[in-house]
């Protein structure tokens, strides 16, 4: 089964329960959480304050997506304002088996995040002990990009490597971020994943309903 997971990136942010509440009436499946600290990457977003709001505005599960340095500094706080995903980027994290430790111990489902120039050999020793996998489609940073299309072997790869570990009991989610829409879902769905970050094609001009319908009748539900 495969799941839609609406990037409030692209929303408007003055409005953003309305958006959150808008998008979870269209059928989304989960709220993304953006966080950027201007320092992994270019851009700066928000921090657990805001995501405590969006906790309050959906009972949709929140999937935070840190680009933050140091993230270890901060996964108490957004376990606290309600992350029931929490992920930290490879990059940023040289003690990432204690840092997906302490996501699991806070009670939240650890993720791993991959640059799209990242390779999966930096998750080899812990894909095993994760909850999901998330893989960078686009350069972290910003909303409505291209997708960045030589990533595909790798999601085929890193789908190899999930299924060589996961059960029933103890799956493990394979996540795509950057520049899905309805014409690059096709092919990511035929790589194996299950979980589509969208932003831009979620929270564009036209009904939210009719833009979540059409990613969402191309995906295996
Ligand atoms: C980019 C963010 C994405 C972003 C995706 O750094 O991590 O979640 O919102 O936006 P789209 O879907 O527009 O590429
Ligand atoms: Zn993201």
């Amino acid at each position: 089964m495969s799941l839609l997971s609406a990037s409030i990136l692209s929303a408007d942010f003055g409005r953003l329960a309305e958006e959150v509440q808008a998008v979870e009436a269209a059928g989304t499946d989960w709220i993304h959480v953006d966080v950027m600290d201007g320092m992994f990457v270019p851009n700066i977003t928000i921090g657990p304050d805001v995501v405590r709001a969006i906790r309050k505005a959906t009972r949709l599960p929140l999937d935070v997506h840190l680009m933050i340095e140091k993230p270890e500094r901060y996964l108490d706080a957004f376990v606290d304002a309600g992350a029931d995903w929490l992920g930290v980027h490879v990059e940023t994290s040289p003690h990432l088996h204690r840092t997906v430790q302490r996501i699991k111990e806070l009670g939240a489902k650890a993720v791993v995040t991959l640059n799209p120039a990242t390779s999966l050999q930096t998750i080899e020793t812990i894909v095993c002990e994760v909850d999901m996998v998330l893989l960078m489609t686009v350069n972290p940073g910003f909303g409505g990009q291209k997708f960045i299309r030589c990533t595909l072997p790798k999601i085929r790869q890193c789908c190899s490597m999930i299924d060589a570990c996961a059960t029933s009991d103890r799956p493990i989610l394979l996540e795509v971020d950057g520049g899905v829409n309805t014409e690059t879902i096709d092919e990511l769905v035929e790589a194996g994943v299950d979980v589509f970050v969208a932003g831009s094609a979620v929270f564009g001009p036209g009904g939210y309903a009719e833009r979540v319908r059409s990613l969402k009748s191309r995906m295996k539900l």
